[in-house]
């Protein structure tokens, strides 16, 4: 499975029923994991180590938002390894580190990119990480963010956060208490538990509320034929 630009992102979800359904399970399950009656407007993506899918995620997540109708706003807060221009193709320039900066005084409307989908007459927005900056600055820790996560909340249905593993670096502890919830994609069989915990006490201690995981990778021919037993039971196709 070949999975590098949201056009193929787009075509697994229109052509595998098992991956749609995935992530519209998981859109209601984001949908009823409501805070204080208001909706889950922010939300970031996380992990503890790399490579464990949250651009994937945030990516896929974000198109199922999109073609439920909804307007949905995807930010690159990854300034380390960002990936959603690639998936979008959009120029990384003019992005999330930009108006970041504290001398900005770019709004969220001067860098946003729309990508329209085309077959749905819908449009999702990005806003791709911005200018590249030296490997010890932390755009995160800016006093715009929180100013810039309310404006977008005020604007966008859903804004999802890509952000970068919380056991590697700092910036998920920054942007965690600014959003309303977190979710945390843990890579099956390649994350220790040990660490995965150490990761999620790190974000709560930061004040982010993590409202669930998903496991990604999953295999579930490794654990028998009787791991989900409900499966295909809905599906009048199969017996
Ligand atoms: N469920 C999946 N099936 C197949 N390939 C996947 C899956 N999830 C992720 N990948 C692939 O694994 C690689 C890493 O995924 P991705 O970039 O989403 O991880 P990440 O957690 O965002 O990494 P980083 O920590 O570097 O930001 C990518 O090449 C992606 O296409
Ligand atoms: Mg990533």
């Amino acid at each position: 499975m070949n999975l590098s630009t949201w056009k193929d992102f787009l075509a697994i979800l229109e052509s595998n029923t098992r991956v749609s359904q995935t992530f519209e399970t998981l859109l209601s399950s984001l949908t009823f994991v409501e805070r204080g009656g208001s909706p889950l407007s922010t939300l970031m993506i996380s992990s503890t180590q790399p490579h464990e899918g949250k651009s994937t995620i945030s990516a896929l997540l974000a198109l199922t938002m999109a073609l439920a109708g909804r307007r949905v706003l995807l930010i690159d807060a990854d300034a380390r390894r960002p990936k959603l221009h690639e998936i979008f193709e959009v120029s990384y320039k003019h992005g999330f580190t930009d108006i970041l900066d504290a001398g900005s005084s770019l709004t969220l409307g001067d860098v946003v990119q729309k990508v329209p989908i085309p077959r749905d007459r819908t449009a999702i927005d990005i806003i791709p990480s911005g200018t590249l900056l030296p490997i010890h600055s932390n755009p995160l820790a800016s006093p715009r963010l929180e100013s810039l996560v309310k404006a977008a909340s005020e604007q966008y249905e859903n804004v999802l956060f890509d952000s970068p593993p919380a056991l590697s670096v700092s910036d998920p502890c920054f942007l965690a208490p600014f959003v309303k919830g977190v979710l945390f994609v843990v890579g099956s069989g390649t994350v220790q538990e040990r660490d995965a915990k150490l990761a999620k006490a790190r974000i709560e201690k930061a004040g982010g509320h993590l409202v669930g995981f998903v496991m990604n990778r999953f295999d579930a021919t490794r654990y028998g034929p009787g791991y989900h037993p409900y499966e295909g039971y809905y599906d009048p196709t199969k017996e």
